[in-house]
């Protein structure tokens, strides 16, 4: 089918690379100069596992194409996805000015010509209810296209986004048009393996759907951080917790792992987002507020004890962060604890040495030089009074902790993602604090080496 998608970020680049490695003929539509530019040289503007290869391959096969210039990439278009950003206002509210503006632009891009052969506009971007009924009526107002309106959208997780996109668990499908449903069913028909997977309901439903979803999994979230406090206090280890539950078919084992907050471009804002939704319904939703409260806590709640921990004051301490991605395997550093994590640790009047595998040059934009930055974790945690780990980086729990732990002016470790191992700390000569697990207190001191 011949496919355009206009926004060619983290969810847009996805959803065009795939389509094309499905057959399809795509054409991504993408109104920055320089991403455009990297994508029209033929190189992955981000950093995804798996995405720069299916996009080469399909952008060397001709499949899969980039262009600023909507008219002629909408021109023989079947079905024009809208996967532009929704980013949060000040006050947590939605940012519908992109999408409105990627609205307008294909509006006014379909051609007269268009009135005899359906297209197909699917709203990708996670959108507050209603947004598509009020798509569907602007376009109807404004244009003689023959234009239908579906919902679709995205669950793909950062970090696995390419295998979750041709492997989903459900492809959910909002709208009122029997027509558009046969087409988004023809579209996605090689990654349907199981009938029940494509679901089709109304607008309203289906952008609920994503909210709902993603509320449902930062609560699951913020109540395992929140059990985090009791573990230490009663010294409970949240990892057992986390298998005593997860094992039980009704709670099941995913996003149950504590941390030090969850971050990254969905959960934070669609969180916030589902709190406005309520209100806007009449409804003060107290649930969807304490989520948040709860993960902002749990980021203050780390660095607070770290400053407990720490045996000397924070004020010129010197703070190695290992880890400055939400997430591992990704470069996105939107919203991610370890924001707020450094900046708190600059307001007392820390030093902070920072690395990441992938996300340090998009955090140097937000500290420059207020932060000192290092290419690896052992050169970072060099002549520091701590480490403050926040990403899991897989392997960060391979690093040589002995030389590590020589290295540094005190070896404390503060693993804000539970994911070193407790035995290694202990025999490396670290003090180790964990989130909701047995600290290692009595560290053995390293003999002096020979
Ligand atoms: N990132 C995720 O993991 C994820 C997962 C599921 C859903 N979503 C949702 O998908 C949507 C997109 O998220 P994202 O992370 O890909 O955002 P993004 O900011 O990475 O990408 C959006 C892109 O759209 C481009 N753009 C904006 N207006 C345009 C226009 N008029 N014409 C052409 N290009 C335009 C921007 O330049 C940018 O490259 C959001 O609503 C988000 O909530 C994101």
């Amino acid at each position: 089918m011949d496919v355009t998608v206009v926004g060619c970020g983290y969810v847009g680049l996805v959803t065009a690379t795939c389509l094309a490695s499905l057959g399809h003929t795509v054409r991504g539509v993408e109104k920055d100069p320089r991403k455009l530019k990297t994508l029209q040289d033929g190189h992955c503007p981000i950093f995804e596992p798996g995405l720069a290869e299916l996009m080469q391959e399909n952008f060397a096969s001709g499949a899969l194409q980039f262009t600023d210039n909507m008219k002629e990439a909408v021109h023989e278009a079947e079905v024009v996805f809208l996967a532009v950003g929704t980013p949060p206002k000040p006050d947590g509210t939605v940012d519908m000015s992109y999408l409105e503006g990627a609205g307008k632009e294909v509006c006014d891009a379909l051609a007269e010509d268009r009135q005899q052969c359906m297209v197909t506009i699917v709203v990708k971007s996670t959108v507050p209810a209603g947004t598509n009924r009020k798509l569907y009526g602007f376009l109807r107002s404004q244009t003689r296209a023959y234009v239908q309106v579906v919902s679709n959208p995205e669950f793909l997780r950062e970090g696995s986004a390419v295998k979750d996109f041709l492997e989903p668990d459900r492809i959910v499908v909002g709208g009122e048009s029997p027509e558009a449903f046969r087409m988004m069913r023809r579209l996605y028909d090689p990654i349907i393996k199981r009938e029940e997977t494509f679901m089709t309901m109304g607008w309203e439903s289906a952008e609920l759907t994503k909210y709902a979803a993603n509320t449902m999994l930062a609560a699951r979230i913020s109540f395992m951080n929140e059990m985090t406090i009791l573990c230490e206090h009663y010294g409970a280890d949240i990892e057992d917790i986390r298998k005593g539950i997860g094992s039980d078919a009704r709670i099941g084992p995913a996003f149950l792992r504590a941390g030090c907050g969850y971050g990254g471009s969905c959960f934070p804002k669609d969180v916030a987002a589902m709190e406005h939704i309520s209100r806007a319904a009449g409804h003060e939703s107290l649930f969807v507020h304490a989520i948040q409260t709860t993960n902002a806590n749990q980021k203050k709640r780390f660095v607070d004890r770290l400053i407990s921990k720490l045996g000397r004051p924070i004020e010129r301490a010197s703070i190695a962060v290992w880890g400055l991605a939400f997430k591992a395997d990704t470069d996105d550093i939107r919203e991610s604890p370890a924001i707020d994590v450094i900046r708190y640790l600059l307001e007392r009047g820390a030093q902070v040495k920072a690395t990441d595998p992938r996300a340090m040059n998009n955090m140097k934009a937000i500290f420059g030089d207020q932060v000192e930055w290092h290419g690896d974790p052992v050169s970072a945690a060099v002549e520091t009074d701590a480490v403050a780990l926040l990403t899991d980086w897989p392997f960060y729990s391979t690093l040589p902790f002995r030389k590590i732990a020589a290295t540094m002016n005190q070896p404390i470790i503060f693993d804000g993602r539970n994911c070193l191992h407790r035995d290694v700390m202990r025999e490396t000569g670290f003090q180790y604090y964990p989130m909701g697990r047995p600290a290692v207190e009595a560290s053995l001191r390293l003999k002096a080496r020979s």
